[in-house]
């Protein structure tokens, strides 16, 4: 009470944007630093590969705002979203941003920053797990192996343009592993790229949903893969990866040892 008026506090918080990797989907594959940002935030906006578990972290009172894009309908334009983070970071303080595996692979997540660093909004940057590692790693297929593979590409099967990557025809000229996001719909498209380079051979597989209870592969060759994932129903979002690395995974690692095996008892007979 001052001078027989109520004093009302209008100290408001700093206005700060998070943004945070939320990983490949299960929702224990997000970092502390990122629970603890979900912990203080005013205002949550979400995208579509987010795990929705991990807005139980959020207080009671915070908004929470879904802005997901999933195939190709969006909720917001991505102009409108970082309109959003700022307009929320000045009227009500913090703000998370929470985007599927990490936020700047193919996630838009240094131009929601800058929008908001231009107009004077605090931004911190809490890294994800992304999918490109992740979603092989959990198939026990590594990106880069000792002896079989000295580095990994990681590309778009849709650019700005809708097109395939230029990127994906040179790196199928590569020894490289090649990792293609958002390329399920022109999975024939870039088994022909492999083709061309004669590399009918070459093990790949697709994974569907990685790390989530409703995962989904199938693992094969160049020749094969876009048979079986068709058979298999594999849909979006899915990941490619193409490479010897892949011949790491279980289900050839068995078939090696079973081939061994009957060569084996053949000369044993
Ligand atoms: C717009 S990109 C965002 C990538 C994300 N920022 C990351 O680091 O994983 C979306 C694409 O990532 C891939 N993706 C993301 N999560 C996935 C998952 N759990 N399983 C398979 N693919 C996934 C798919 O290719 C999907 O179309």
């Amino acid at each position: 009470m001052e001078n027989g008026k109520w004093k009302i506090k209008t100290a408001k918080k700093l206005p700060k944007i998070t943004l945070v990797g939320a990983g490949p989907g299960d929702a224990d594959l997000i970092t502390r630093k990122g629970i603890k940002a979900l912990q203080s935030a005013d205002v949550v906006l979400y995208d579509a590969l987010v795990n929705i578990e991990l807005l139980e972290e959020v207080p009671d009172t915070a908004i929470k705002i879904y802005v997901g894009k999933r195939a190709n309908k969006h909720a917001f334009k991505q102009e409108e979203i970082n309109k959003m983070l700022v307009a929320y970071a000045y009227k009500h303080g913090h703000v998370v941003r929470l985007k599927g595996g990490d936020a700047f692979v193919f996630g838009r997540g240094q131009e929601e920053m800058a929008f908001a660093k231009q107009l004077g909004v605090q931004v911190e940057v809490v890294p994800g797990i992304s999918s490109c590692i992740s979603v092989a790693e959990l198939q026990h297929v590594p990106v880069t192996a000792r002896g079989v593979s000295e580095s990994f590409w990681v590309i778009t099967g849709t650019t700005r343009a809708g097109q395939l990557s230029r990127d994906i025809e040179l790196a199928a000229q590569s020894t490289a592993t090649v990792i293609i996001l958002m390329g399920i719909r022109k999975l024939e498209e870039i088994r022909q790229l492999f083709i061309k380079e004669g590399r009918f051979d070459t093990p790949a597989m697709v994974v569907q949903n990685g790390s989530r209870v409703n995962e989904r592969k199938v693992v094969g060759t160049i020749d094969t893969i876009v048979e079986q994932a068709r058979e298999a129903t594999i849909g979006t979002p899915g990941i490619i990866i193409i490479g010897d690395v892949v011949r790491l995974h279980p289900e050839f690692v068995e078939q090696a040892i079973e081939e061994q095996t009957q060569i084996i008892q053949r000369q044993a007979a």
